[in-house]
């Protein structure tokens, strides 16, 4: 028998209240990955593949899921991915975001092509936020971005390395975001937002303007993401190196942490460029299909950088029980992104902080039933390696 399905419970639930929602391309864009998606999926199906060991009797009375993390207390091991054009899935999606994430007490992390500009997050925050970069050819941009980033208190900054090119997204191909429609294809497609009436409403017309707030001088439109894909290619700087990093350090003071590690060879490059911290990640699998999962990979990396370089990692995390996952196999904290964004998608601020309430629920079971109610208790010991 199908359940009532009167409240979401879980992520997969907020994810098919968001697919209603949404209009097709739109949903695509922010559920698909690059082409066969098969990194996708083992994101996912590799943290279900790794199972727990239940443990009985100790005393658990107090479980304590806080993190410190660059002499921030964190409420638990996780964040707010950076998300490009959240503001299309959700009205003003980015302050919702930052209001939610400050009121369970984890760090948002605002994209550089998001909707609200930095300066619109910063009104609606009381606490600093991370800012993600991608580099840019204009330098003087990038510099410039940097120092607003600065002025409206952020400390963190996110420099995203895994987007040298673009990974082709054939479900953003298939729904004509890239271009090649007939006209019968673009009335098809146009038909999605009058069939949409709630999103229409909402985000359509009471979430404007629909523009990259952070880039109005580089992109003055983000209504169609063939706008964003074109000036994706044509801003993002494939000639970058670890040279950058070196020109970055300069002008960032803050706390650096690099995002789009999936080797050991890269991880050690970003520790001796001087970031203070990486993320182990494949992009959600919308870049290089057919690598790692990022899960996967964390130990490996763990291994080879010690204990004195923070790992976060992403791709995959649907469920406070992934989060423990990942700390045992060697993460101090985790990100997700999709989550997120379906809880906003489909119910507004409150979605998002109900799943980010289930997801610390989920962490403190978890904790308990495996007899390890403190952070530094989550070891691989925890895990059913048998
Ligand atoms: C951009 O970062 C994307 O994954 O679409």
């Amino acid at each position: 028998m199908p359940s009532l399905n009167l409240v979401p419970a879980s992520t997969g639930d907020y994810r098919r209240l968001a697919e209603k929602r949404l209009p097709r391309n739109l949903f695509d864009y922010l559920d698909g990955g690059a082409y066969g998606e098969t990194t996708l999926e083992a994101n996912v199906e590799d943290f279900e593949n790794i199972q727990m060991k239940q443990r009985v009797m100790h005393d658990v009375s107090k479980i304590d899921t806080h993190i410190n993390m660059f002499g921030n207390d964190m409420a638990m091991p996780l964040g707010l991915a950076p998300i490009g054009l959240a503001g299309m899935m959700a009205r003003r999606a980015e302050v919702q975001a930052v209001k939610a994430a400050e009121k369970a007490g984890i760090p948002y992390c605002l994209s550089t092509v998001s909707i609200c500009s930095l300066e619109e997050v910063a009104k609606a925050a009381t606490k600093p936020f991370w800012f993600q970069l991608y580099m840019m050819r204009d330098r003087a941009y990038v510099k410039g971005l940097l120092e607003r980033a600065k002025s409206v208190g952020c400390q963190t900054l996110v420099f995203t390395v895994d987007l040298a090119v673009v990974g082709a997204r054939y479900r953003d191909v298939r729904n004509g975001m890239i271009g090649g429609l007939s006209p019968f294809g673009k009335l098809r497609a146009g038909l999605e937002y009058p069939t949409h009436p709630k999103w229409a409403f909402d985000v359509g017309v009471k979430g404007k303007p629909h523009v990259f707030g952070n880039l109005a001088d580089f992109v003055p439109s983000a209504k169609s993401i063939i706008d964003f894909k074109a000036w994706v290619d044509a801003q993002f700087d494939p000639s970058c190196t670890w040279k950058d990093i070196e020109w970055l350090r300069s002008i960032w003071d803050g706390n650096l942490i690099i995002k789009g590690i999936l080797s050991v060879e890269d991880a050690k490059a970003a520790v001796a460029a001087g970031a203070d911290g990486i993320v182990v990640s494949n992009h959600g699998g919308r870049q290089l299909d057919s690598v790692s999962s990022s899960i996967n990979m964390t130990p490996r990396i763990r291994d080879a950088v010690g204990d004195k370089t923070i790992i976060i990692m992403d791709g995959g995390v649907r469920s406070g029980q992934d989060i423990v996952k990942a700390l045992a196999n060697g993460a101090q904290s985790v990100l997700i992104g999709r989550p997120w964004i379906w809880a906003l998608a489909a119910r507004g601020q409150a979605g998002l902080d109900a799943l980010l309430r289930t997801f610390k629920s989920e962490m403190n079971v978890s904790m308990a039933l495996t007899g390890a109610p403190k952070i530094a208790d989550i070891t691989s010991k925890i895990l059913d390696t048998d």
